[in-house]
């Protein structure tokens, strides 16, 4: 595998107790996140996507296993240290927006450069630009109920990017927009990728979807059941990547 490994989990595993009652989640999952990568997560509801991306994004941790953010291992980390690495390293956008209500799209965006000590006039510079990025320049000052749907995932995008993070964890990003909307968030959420070179790694219950990824990751009852660049070539969920390895 090419490019540097961004996010590594070796054999990582998520049990939730729950009333006296074990969850296994994740059971043993194995893969790496390269630096500029674009994975689409896929699988049944169930199956542990969601778990795996709060891991790989550090908001949770693994009950089992081995996990490396950033070159970092999670377990050797305090929470402060794993805050602050998350902070540094990862974006997240969620299907619902988790925007704050009666905060501008400009104050949104430019909250994760307050943990970092930024200060305000750069905040809201750096703000403004990433919302100027998704196509938010004339809005800066609409608070989110004051925004469509689409134009408020695009503002959590903004949010997730004004780090300037090299993964961003996107769990279906579309899931709460009309197909139109959600096209041209995806195509924004390309278009980073593509230009910035930020990791893309999205869940997705859309087959068209994940077909566009350059990989696809498809787990079942917890685990990994087939990783288009694990497999290479042999693999049927692979289509048709051309990066094979020559003939
Ligand atoms: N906080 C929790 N406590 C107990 N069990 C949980 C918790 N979160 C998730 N689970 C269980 O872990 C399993 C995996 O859940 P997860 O949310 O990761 O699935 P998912 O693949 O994201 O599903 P969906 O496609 O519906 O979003 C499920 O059986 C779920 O019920
Ligand atoms: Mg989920």
């Amino acid at each position: 595998m090419s490019g540097t490994a961004a996010i590594e989990a070796v054999d990582v595993s998520r049990t939730y107790h729950l009333d006296g009652v074990s969850v296994p989640a994740l059971r043993g999952v194995t893969l790496t996140v390269s630096a500029g990568d674009y994975v689409a997560l896929i699988g049944p509801s169930g199956s542990g996507k969601s778990t795996l991306m709060h891991l790989l994004g550090g908001l949770d941790r693994p009950t089992g296993g081995r996990l490396v953010i950033g070159g970092r291992a999670v377990s050797e980390l305090s929470p402060p240290e794993l805050a602050r690495l998350r902070n540094e390293t990862i974006g997240f956008v969620f299907q619902a927006f988790h925007l704050l209500p009666r905060t501008s799209a400009v104050d949104n965006v430019a909250l994760p450069l307050v943990y970092r000590g930024v200060n305000a006039r750069q905040r809201r510079e750096r703000a403004a630009a990433m919302l100027g990025r998704v196509g938010l320049g004339h809005r800066l000052d609409h608070r989110p109920n004051q925004l469509s749907g689409g134009e408020q995932q695009r503002v959590a995008i903004a949010r997730a990017l004004v780090t300037d993070p090299t993964v961003l964890l996107a769990d279906e990003p579309t899931g709460n927009l009309d197909s139109t909307t959600g096209a041209a968030v995806l195509e924004l959420l390309e278009q980073l990728n593509a230009e910035s070179g930020v990791a893309l790694v999205m869940v997705t219950h859309d087959a068209e979807v994940a077909a566009r990824a350059r990989r696809r990751i498809a787990m079942r009852d917890g685990v990994v059941v087939a990783d288009s660049d694990a497999d290479s070539a042999a693999s049927p969920i692979t289509g048709s990547a051309g990066a094979g390895g020559g003939s």
